[in-house]
């Protein structure tokens, strides 16, 4: 009974599965995917050979391009839209369950679930801009770029430096080890369920700020910091309150996060205006943090110079979940893979703590 008896709450440092797809260098302050470091990538090649690089350790063929669909109701909510649209499409496509089918049904599944989840999200993203009428196939075929016709497919236009970076945003996030919705999408694959149900599942863990959702409360705060012009007595304040700061600390980096540290290049390059704050109040977190928490290192993570860069391209705050779904569908797609190889169901155990045994009149 010891794995019982090694109780680790959150599962921090439990090593669950072996993987070759990923995995951060936590105390390097690297990330490579297949080896590769994210420095390389970002800027040589665009995100949809990364999807490749991730899924086929290949960057040939890539994520390929959205087929057509009609979603059933989009209403305006991506994340929602994507993850009902996903389990949908499982049953439309007559996708077949992952021990049922080859290894290479299912890496066409989830790469023709992965384009769809990109349209489904700039079509959503443009019902919550007020538009009913989707933009045209063939204004968003004159797309270079998975980044550009997502733009294109969303409000019918693509700024370059909109592209840069939500490209750069997609590129830095697309996989990260073992993260909440990695796991729950690997759980539901070890049933056996099907390629969209799995994606599906993992969207669902998005709906909280923890994971993927920091960067839509980035941008309040720095905000806020902006307007009192005293970002060390903010933070303060914010601690004294029991809050959080959103966009330090990770479970997994003891070193700097190296998508953070690419981000704020990025934005800086992009002339994004909320640099400057953002710097500012970086800064303040930072020292303020290590004050309060000297055992343990809270630092810059990638959501808090992810939100200035998405910001650049203007993404609403509402979006930013949906966002990082994009970006996630290589991860996720990479590791749901891996997880049809492994062919074991996830089943971890619970350490009972409750009552002992008891007759029912004893309730009343
Ligand atoms: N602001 C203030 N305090 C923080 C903090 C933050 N961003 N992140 C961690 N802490 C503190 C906790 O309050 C806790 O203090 P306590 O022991 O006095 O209660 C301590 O550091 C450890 O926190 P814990 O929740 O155990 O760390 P974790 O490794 O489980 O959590 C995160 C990792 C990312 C969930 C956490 O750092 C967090 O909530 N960050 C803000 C949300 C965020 O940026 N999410 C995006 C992740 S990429």
């Amino acid at each position: 009974m010891s794995g019982v008896a090694d109780f680790k709450p959150g599962l921090e440092g439990v090593v669950a599965v072996e993987t070759e797809i990923a995995e951060p260098d936590r105390d390097g302050g690297s990330l490579r995917y297949r080896g590769v470091d994210i420095e390389e990538l970002v800027g040589s090649v665009p995100y949809e050979k990364v999807w490749g690089l991730l899924v086929d350790e290949s960057l040939e063929p890539g994520m390929p391009e959205p087929e057509p669909y009609e979603p059933l109701t989009l209403t305006g909510d991506a994340p929602a839209d994507a993850q009902a649209e996903l389990a949908r499409l499982s049953v439309v496509w007559e996708l077949g369950k992952l021990h049922l089918i080859s290894e290479k049904k299912a890496r066409d599944d989830l790469a023709r679930l992965s384009a769809q989840l990109m349209a489904i999200v700039a079509r959503s993203a443009r019902v919550a801009d007020g538009h009913e009428d989707p933009v045209a196939d063939d204004r968003v075929a004159k797309g270079k770029t998975a980044a550009e016709k997502f733009l294109l497919r969303w409000r019918g236009e693509a700024d370059p430096a909109h592209i840069t970076a939500i490209d750069t945003y997609w590129i830095c996030t697309a996989e990260h080890g073992l993260n909440a919705s990695t796991f729950t999408a690997r759980i539901a694959a070890s049933t056996g369920a099907d390629a969209g149900a799995s994606m599906s599942a993992a969207v669902g863990t998005l709906s909280g700020p923890l994971h993927g959702g920091a960067p839509a409360h980035v941008i309040p705060m720095i905000d806020e910091v902006a307007e009192m012009g005293d970002p060390d007595r903010w933070v303060r304040d914010l601690l004294d309150r029991g809050e959080r700061i959103m966009g330090f600390g990770h479970r997994v980096y003891r070193a700097e996060d190296p998508r953070a540290r690419l981000l704020s290049r990025t934005a800086e390059e992009l002339g994004s205006p909320r640099v400057e704050t953002a710097r500012a109040l970086e800064e303040a977190a930072l020292a303020e943090l290590k004050r309060r928490h000297p055992e343990r290192e809270l630092l810059t993570n990638v959501e808090y110079w992810a939100a200035i860069v998405l910001d650049v391209a203007d993404i609403p705050a509402k979006l930013t979940p949906a966002m990082f779904a994009c970006a996630r569908v290589a991860g996720w797609s990479a590791h749901i893979l891996e997880q049809k190889r492994d062919a074991r169901v996830i089943r971890p155990a619970a350490r009972y703590v409750g009552p002992s045994a008891r007759s029912l009149s004893s309730l009343s």
